[in-house]
């Protein structure tokens, strides 16, 4: 897994981000098993709630080309510390790959990488829909 490019395609797509209440941007790149790469950002609304974040994004993106099995995806904004995923986010990881590599940056190239699973333990799951 090449964590340079994805945090450089994070980096590219947080460019894009529709942000113009928080004043937040966030960018996010999503790597697939065949290799492809998928990029999101976060896109808010007037309506707060309504807003989504830049990992989701990405993902949804993905999914709706066709594509489920996801090893890692890189988040990036302008934080003092690295940028950590929102809850729903990780949900959503886990949802696809629990050990999916989270990639975890911001501009100032600090890095730290962790599993979904380990960003949110003992998370509701398919599983327990058919036990
Ligand atoms: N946000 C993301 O896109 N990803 C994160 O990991 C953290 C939060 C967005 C949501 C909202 O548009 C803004 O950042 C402030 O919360």
């Amino acid at each position: 897994m090449d964590e340079k490019l994805l945090i450089k395609k994070a980096k590219e797509a947080r460019e894009n981000s529709y942000s113009p209440y928080s004043n937040f941007a966030v960018g996010a790149a999503l790597l697939t098993e065949e290799g492809k790469i998928f990029t999101g950002c976060n896109v808010e609304n007037a309506v707060y709630g309504l807003s989504n974040c830049a990992e989701r994004t990405a993902i949804f993106k993905a999914v709706s080309e066709g594509y489920r099995r996801f090893t890692a995806i890189a988040v990036v904004a302008d934080t003092d510390e690295v940028c950590k995923p929102c809850g729903s986010c990780r949900q959503v990881f886990i949802e696809f790959n629990p050990d999916m590599e989270v990639i975890m940056s911001n501009l100032n190239g600090d890095v730290e990488i962790k599993k979904a699973v380990q960003l949110l333990p003992g998370s509701f799951s398919r599983k327990q829909l058919n036990s």
